[in-house]
């Protein structure tokens, strides 16, 4: 039982803690964090296994100025949420999938990771202590931000000798500031997020601090994110910063295939089985910057993102719009059946959830 992992100090120890929703404003959450009440550490050293973790009181952690994940950047982060349901139970949406990225990328960055089901009991585990800041049905989701990075110290270049896996939360609603309504990209024609042999298919941290650089122009000048190209061509779409693209022309939907520079997002992986279940037809293909031009529509996924319908797009100053700037009626539709199934409020057919 998760709860069994609390030591006895830290039990919630006054009322406001032990009240059923955490004394927020519920109807502005934005992709801001929020501290909550506990979070889980693991930690273990370089040739061991992670083999007992512990929920502590959510706070800042020690670590030396020459650890691996502050001079090397051995690190690698999950993105997963909690939904409430209408009855009060709480779902998480296909944690195991984290749980397998998660190590197919610690393998890449040379670092242990929990097993699939040491994973599963930890966001469990982490989810229920900080029961009280799932959001209420309709309001947004508990987002669950597992993480590995190299603690030990190191100097030379090297794995670190110890390793922490952490595991906290944060409550949420849209990430973009458009909230539901469709975001406007912009390509990168000079800027790369990932390069053939590199790091793109994980989701380990430097690749979000490379695109930092181009998201921040972006935002600049009034875009929401940044839609990145192949390095090779210069001509093949890649994904945005913080999610994957989608192209969407009569009855197909494209997507860029996973070829070692994409992260393989486990929204869009449940996208793709939605909408081939739905009726469409689905290409996991090179997608070219030039098909922009004339589809009908274009949508993003992600964790954090749900599926964020596109308005426009600029490509080297020429901007193209889709559905008159509106939101498009496929992605609208399979915004509709993702969140139902993650909500509880349709039957879960595909098995993809997880009551808690
Ligand atoms: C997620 O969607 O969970 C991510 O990890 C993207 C992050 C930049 C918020």
């Amino acid at each position: 039982q998760s709860y069994s992992l609390f030591s006895a100090a830290s039990q919630p120890t006054n009322m406001s803690e032990t009240s059923e929703l955490a004394d927020i404003d519920w109807d502005n959450l934005g992709f801001a964090f929020l501290p909550t009440d506990y979070m889980y550490i693991f930690k273990c050293t370089r040739g061991r296994e992670f083999s007992k973790g512990e929920l502590k009181r959510f706070g800042n952690i020690e670590i030396s100025p020459s650890a691996g994940v502050l001079n090397y950047g051995q690190g690698l982060f999950e993105g997963l949420k909690a939904y409430r349901k209408q009855d009060g139970n709480i779902l998480l949406f296909r944690p195991e999938e984290n749980a397998l990225r998660m190590r197919l990328g610690a393998e890449r960055m040379c670092m242990p990771s929990p097993t699939v089901e040491q994973f599963v009991e930890a966001v469990k585990a982490t989810v229920l202590a900080n029961k009280r800041w799932v959001p209420p049905p309709g309001k947004g989701a508990l987002y669950i931000r597992p993480l590995i990075m190299g603690s030990g110290a190191v100097l030379g270049l090297a794995p670190a000798p110890e390793f922490t896996f952490l595991v906290y939360v944060s409550p949420v609603g849209n990430y973009f500031k458009e909230g539901v309504a469709p975001i406007h990209l912009v390509v990168e024609h000079e800027l790369h997020r990932a390069t053939p042999g590199g790091t793109g298919s994980v989701k380990t941290i430097g690749n979000y601090a490379a695109v930092l650089k181009a998201l921040s122009a972006a935002k600049a000048k009034g875009y929401s994110d940044v839609l990145y190209l192949d390095c090779v061509h210069k001509r093949y779409l890649e994904e945005v910063s913080a999610c994957n693209i989608f192209v969407v022309k009569d009855n197909v939907i494209s997507t860029p295939a996973i070829k070692g520079t994409i992260l393989p997002g486990i929204t869009r992986k449940s996208i793709i089985d939605i909408a081939r279940s739905q009726g469409f037809q689905v290409e996991e293909r090179h997608v070219a910057v030039d098909e922009l031009l004339d589809a009908d529509e274009v949508f993003c996924t992600g964790t954090a993102v749900v599926v964020s319908p596109v308005g426009s797009i600029t490509f080297m100053g020429n901007r193209v719009s889709y559905r008159d700037g509106g939101a498009g009626v496929v992605s609208q539709h399979l915004y509709s059946v993702l969140t139902r199934l993650q909500m509880g409020l349709t039957e879960d057919n595909m098995n993809w959830t997880v009551e808690l």
